[in-house]
């Protein structure tokens, strides 16, 4: 084969595991865009920008100037910003939806208003408000709770919800705060799972079921963060998840696509589906446009086939389920955080790496100097334990998060078998 050039664009954990799963092609050489040096990406890099990641003509400058030939989009920022129509104008063909096909992420009431008009299952009751007082006067006369999401881009951060984080009263002053364009949706009770797949514009091809653990502590308390830590299975599903609710989520991810495709905006990139399962079955509580981080995290340090292939296949409009394997072990993800994370972080704190032993090491949000590593004020460094069973992989990434030192901290319920009950025993309770 001869050599493929991609350009890699974020710096995040999500990022670093896409840079290291092309890496493991030895005949891709890798590009990247980053707002700040991920020391793990720019190890395996043969040239970095470091650059803001929606500065879209720098970016198209760089890329052409190496001759990329192909673009892998890690963040929804630049989608949103319109990075994959500009490096497409440039005929650099990317992983990675158009602006206009980014909606599905960045415009929440778009999302769910193509689920309406094409009769997707698994949208729940919502409504949209452009006026604090219209969805003030929505949230009294409904008289159940509800989801507050801001229309627009939050990093992970932005939804409310009734009964957990406010009140009525503690929602309509959030709406008001946050100018009013909101979503308003009926509190979905369950178990949340993520299905992710690769699309090049009309097929589909699912990855493992991964589930991320939102909230800052230990047993799902405290504020949310962008994820806190992941994990899979071995056969690639979830036990509170049936055959069939699987199946009816997959079917909405491939509803979702084929919608796109008839709309005019057809889908090509990776399509995220942040799915609830209840009593009723999954329903969609958001897509986004990208790899979940941490997921990404999980699904990519699976990956057995060659992604750079994935990649010209994805481009190539020919993608078939024939070119995705993915190894059959649990995976275990632990983000280390800043003490303090996410409200009050503390950043420039020293960090030490100790024996992670068998662990793979993601970097994130963290600053390299003088061959020393020290916080910022998002998540750190991310430790993946694999293994036969779950009870293993969580045992090497535990050791792993644990033999580091300095002012961070990490969630040691995420992936083991009592959590993994918890789940379990809820999804039995509210069936
Ligand atoms: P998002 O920013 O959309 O990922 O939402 C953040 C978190 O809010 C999700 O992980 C869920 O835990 C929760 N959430 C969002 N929408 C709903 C909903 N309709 N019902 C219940 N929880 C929700
Ligand atoms: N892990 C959630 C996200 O990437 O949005």
């Amino acid at each position: 084969m001869m050599d493929m050039k991609v350009l890699v664009v974020g710096g995040g954990g999500r990022e670093h595991a896409i840079t290291r799963a092309l890496s493991c092609n030895s005949d891709v050489r890798i590009f990247s865009v980053m707002a700040r040096k991920n020391p793990g990406i720019a190890r395996i890099a043969e040239r970095v920008l470091l650059e803001k990641e929606t500065n879209i003509p720098k970016i198209v400058a760089f890329a052409v100037d190496c001759g990329v030939d192909a673009a892998v989009i890690g963040p929804e920022a630049p989608l949103e910003a319109g990075i994959v129509d500009h490096l497409e104008a440039a005929e650099i063909p990317c992983v990675g939806p158009t602006r206009a096909a980014a909606r599905l992420e960045t415009d929440k009431a778009f999302c769910r208003r193509l689920m309406e008009r094409h009769g997707i299952a698994g949208c729940p009751e919502y409504r949209v408000c452009h006026e604090p007082e219209e969805a003030r006067r929505f949230i009294e006369a409904y008289g159940g709770d509800l989801a507050i999401k801001p229309i627009g881009l939050t990093g992970g951060k932005g939804v409310r919800i009734m009964g957990e984080h406010v009140d009525v009263a503690g929602a309509a002053e959030y709406i008001r705060e946050i100018g009013g364009d909101v979503v308003l949706e009926e509190r979905l009770i369950g178990e949340e799972f993520t299905l992710q797949a690769f699309v090049d514009g009309e097929h589909l091809v699912p990855m493992p079921l991964v589930q991320d653990h939102k909230r800052a502590y230990e047993g799902d308390v405290g504020p949310n963060t962008g994820g806190m830590g992941s994990y899979s299975l071995p056969d690639h599903m979830l036990p509170f998840v049936s055959r069939s609710d699987y199946e009816k989520a997959l079917r909405i991810m491939e509803d979702m696509v084929a919608a796109m495709q008839d709309e005019g905006t057809p889908y090509r990139g990776i399509l995220y589906g942040q799915f609830m399962n209840t009593c009723d079955g999954p329903k969609v509580i958001e897509f986004n446009a990208r790899f979940g981080d941490p997921e990404a995290m999980n699904v990519l340090s699976l990956l057995s086939s060659d992604f750079s292939a994935i990649v010209r296949h994805i481009i190539e409009g020919d993608l078939s389920p024939s070119h995705v394997r993915f190894a059959h072990k649990a995976t275990v993800c632990k983000y280390l955080v800043p003490e303090g994370y996410p409200e009050a972080p503390m950043a420039h704190e020293p960090l030490v790496l100790g024996d992670y032993g068998d662990a793979l090491l993601y970097y994130a949000n963290v600053e390299e100097r003088d061959g020393k590593l020290y916080t910022l004020t998002s998540r750190t460094l991310a430790f993946v334990g694999m293994g036969e069973t779950l009870e293993e992989a969580e045992a090497i990434a535990e050791k792993a998060a644990s033999s580091v030192s300095g002012s961070v901290f990490h969630r040691r319920d995420i992936g083991t078998p009592e959590l993994l009950e918890k789940r379990c025993r809820h999804m039995r309770e509210i069936a």
